[in-house]
């Protein structure tokens, strides 16, 4: 049953009948005769956590992906025994918990079951390790489908599929292949149109099994540690990702430039080179914030050092860059290399910071400087330290953002890629093994880079990108999907891992775009970018040995199809903002896959190809070469299509046709979508009004607009402007009654408002009451009105 993991398999050991329980104020604790204990504790109505030992006691409860300020609290708690089973009731669940076995059975209030145990808890004593390999399996019902688990390059749904949880470095991975560098072991039931979450907070290698090996059985076991799991009760998706996110943690905004496009290769150097590149965005007008200089730029690839050969000056380099409107992010990696001329090497070796073999010496691996060692960062001191290392680099230089690279941790030469299982770690005071820190090594030095950048950019925000990670990283840090190669497959990968990943909590993610290893026609980038200007994270990045990857790399068509696109994105920067915030206030996925948006219509349950931008554009890329357009779901309800404003019905798959230069995009009927100029950078240019397309639509829609300073930590003192639009369309009258919320006062003073689809000729407009007078013949010719931010309500009347 275990073949995947690294374990024999021994047999299963199961917890014998409950002897007593007793509860203690939010937790309820069931003692077996063979010395299991659970113990449950009740966070909220809608989440419950399971906590298991064979031991007799628990350990000592520390979780790094529970993040400490979620929100906890019920309105009803009530404990019964009854005749066979004891019986938990909340608001919103029921937990039936059997005597004879401690099997767990949850239901809702009605009573319907939601969640069965199949074997329920068991476990199977590894003497291997000299620990438990713990188990979980589960009932799973006819039509039921799963979701979630970060990282995997497979189908949305991951019914009948195995996946494992250890992060990997895995340079030009494969479809289905696994694992990844990511870890995020949670994923979303659905079944009967119900969904719950589970989140099975253990840190060591973990395999999910969804009806892969039994049909009617999902089951979730680790190679030590803890049974410790979170139920989470939906019954809409939507709320399990929003608590599920709430749990181990939403990041604060990050500068608004972040979410413009960004450039990077392995590598842009010397400095001449990074120029020639930032000033060709310029002279063909493609927008681009940020520039990226990958290990060549450092001293033998020694962190926190400079190539003084390639780059003599790096403050004045970056200072010029910033000028013109680049942001500068430079890679650092976990590797510091052996060499006791190195002041940092020798001073982590002086405070005894870096990771040890179990018998004593010095972990030491080979990564790109040769030999090297590893800080432990699960360590609270030697993150201190790795915080303040940041100094140099972002206080006195300028760099805006660092990217943490093969933090698996990554070496090479061994055939296990990573650290032996004996390396010791600190786990913030709660020593272990490899076994138990490989996870969470990569969020944890994420971490650390956060916290340095942080304290030396402010009062600007920071920008931190990582490989790897675990649950709860996405506090720190934003993340890309690794080493990714130039094919259409991957194309499609890289779709279905960015809208897994939004729904896993980590949000703030983008493949590479064109691929990293090999080169894509241009064809296939001009596909990539079209899909990668609607990712939370925008980034074009390859490897250099196999030729150049900018925009303009390819054919004119090409370029010109990049800033098409790339404008657009820009263009649309301030509703990308808006879904950021929706997701750092909220927890709400800014990618939402088609299962999230319409769970109730079973046709979105198979669906990979078709997303959700934010709330209210749908986007679905062409996946295929030579394509005149495809076939697509579109979702229920009516959509304007983006290219043609034309309007229909979606509901069923259907063709689109497509150009070159475009890809399906459909705006939902009765959207505001606010829109800025294009602008080289972000900042460029001041502007005196806000483009509203307005998509008419017989009904009311909602619509908000969230804004602020773009940087700096105003915001969290009310110091942002909030918009929300109520559109009600009617026969042959309009109303746009506005919302105004905050603080923060927009540079602009109008709106340039797009009537989209209007179905009358319009005769009047009233602003707040009052008629408005307004030029009708270019209204009929052009469709668009400018007001004077402040209205509350704008009336369109038709004849
Ligand atoms: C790894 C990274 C890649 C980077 C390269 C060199 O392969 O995934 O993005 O360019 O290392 O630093």
């Amino acid at each position: 049953m275990i073949t995947n993991t690294e374990l024999e398999y021994k047999g299963d050991l199961y917890p014998s009948k409950i002897v007593s329980y007793e509860q203690e104020v939010d937790s309820v604790y069931f003692y077996t005769s063979n010395s299991v204990i659970l113990k449950v504790t009740i966070l909220r109505d809608s989440m419950l956590r399971f906590r298991y030992t064979t031991k007799g006691y628990f350990s000592n409860d520390f979780s790094y992906a529970i993040d400490q300020n979620h929100s906890h609290g019920y309105n009803f708690l009530e404990v019964d025994e009854k005749e066979t089973m004891y019986q938990i009731r909340t608001s919103k669940v029921i937990c039936n918990i059997q005597k004879s076995d401690l099997r767990i059975a949850i239901l809702d209030i009605d009573g319907k079951v939601i969640l069965e145990d199949e074997l329920g808890f068991h476990w199977e004593e590894s003497y291997e390790f000299g620990g438990n390999i713990v188990k979980m399996s589960k009932t799973s019902r006819d039509g039921e489908s799963f979701y979630g688990l970060g990282d995997k390059a497979t189908q949305l749904n991951l019914k009948g599929k195995r996946v494992e949880n250890f992060a990997t470095d895995q340079y030009a991975f494969q479809k289905e292949q696994d694992p990844l560098y990511k870890v995020v072991p949670f994923y979303i039931g659905l079944q009967n149109k119900q969904a719950y979450g589970i989140f099975f907070d253990n840190t060591f290698r973990t395999t999910f099994d969804f009806c892969h090996d039994r049909r009617n059985v999902a089951s979730f076991w680790a190679d030590g540690g803890e049974m410790n799991y979170y139920f989470i009760y939906g019954p809409k998706m939507k709320d399990v990702v929003i608590s599920y996110t709430d749990l181990t943690g939403k990041p604060e905004l990050p500068p608004l430039w972040t979410l413009g496009y960004h450039q990077c290769k392995w590598s842009y150097y010397p400095e001449s080179n990074v120029k020639e590149i930032t000033a060709k965005f310029r002279a063909l007008k493609i927008p681009c914030d940020a520039i990226y200089l990958d290990i060549d730029y450092m001293d033998g690839f020694r962190c926190f050092t400079w190539d003084k050969n390639h780059f003599p000056d790096p403050k004045r380099m970056v200072a010029e860059l910033a000028a013109d409107g680049f942001k500068t992010i430079v890679i650092i990696d976990p590797g510091i290399k052996v060499d006791k001329e190195y002041a940092i090497y020798k001073e982590a070796l002086d405070k005894d910071y870096f990771c040890k073999r179990a018998d004593g010496p010095y972990m030491k691996g080979k990564v790109w400087p040769g030999e090297c060692n590893f800080p432990d960062y699960t360590n609270p001191e030697v993150r201190e330290w790795w915080a303040g290392l940041f100094k140099e680099l972002v206080a006195d230089i300028g760099v805006k953002g660092v990217w943490n690279d093969m933090n698996e941790p990554a070496v090479m030469e061994v055939p296990n890629k990573t650290f032996p299982n004996d390396v010791r770690h600190n786990y913030d005071g709660n020593p272990c093994s490899h076994r138990k820190a490989h996870n969470v090594y990569g969020t944890q030095m994420a971490r650390a880079t956060y916290h340095g950048v942080k304290k030396f950019a402010y009062p600007k925000r920071p920008f931190v990108i990582t490989r790897s990670a675990y649950s709860g990283a996405q506090r720190y840090t934003s993340s890309w999907t690794g080493d990714n190669v130039a094919t259409w497959e991957h194309l499609w990968i890289a779709n279905i891992q960015v809208q897994r990943m939004n729904i896993s909590g980590m949000g703030f993610t983008g493949s590479d775009i064109g691929g990293f290893a090999e080169q894509p026609t241009g064809e296939l980038y001009a596909r990539w970018i079209q899909l990668g200007v609607f990712h939370p994270f925008c980034r074009t990045h390859s490897s250099g040995d196999h030729g150049h990857q900018e925009p303009w790399a390819f054919d004119e068509e090409v370029t010109d199809i990049s800033r098409k696109f790339i404008n657009l994105r820009y263009q649309l920067l301030p509703y990308l903002y808006t879904m950021f915030w929706q997701y750092i206030e909220y927890g709400i996925p800014m990618l939402k896959p088609l299962v999230y948006f319409d769970q109730e219509d079973i046709q979105t349950h198979y669906r990979n190809d078709e997303f959700i931008f934010g709330n209210q554009i749908l986007v679905c890329p062409i996946l295929e070469p030579n394509a005149l357009g495809r076939r697509m779901y579109v979702p229920r309800g009516q959509w304007y299509n983006y290219w043609t404003n034309l309007m229909f019905k979606g509901g069923k798959e259907m063709w689109v046709d497509t150009k070159f230069d475009e890809i399906p995009v459909f705006v939902k009927a009765g959207a505001v979508i606010p829109k800025y100029p294009v602008q080289q950078y972000v900042g460029e240019l001041d502007f005196d009004e806000l483009t509203l397309d307005l998509y008419y639509k017989e009904g009311t829609e909602k619509s908000v607009v969230y804004e602020d300073a773009q940087d700096g930590y105003d915001y969290k003192k009310g110091r942002y402007s909030f918009l929300s639009f109520q559109v009600t369309g009617k026969k042959n009258e309009l109303i746009i009654q506005l919302h105004k919320d905050g603080k923060f006062d927009t540079s602009y003073s109008n709106y340039k408002i797009n009537f989209i689809g209007l179905p009358f000729e319009v005769k009047t407009v009233e602003i707040n009451n009052e008629k408005f007078d307004f030029d009708k013949k270019t209204f009929d010719n052009v469709n668009f009105l400018v007001v004077e931010k402040e209205f509350r309500v704008l009336h369109i009347i038709g004849v």
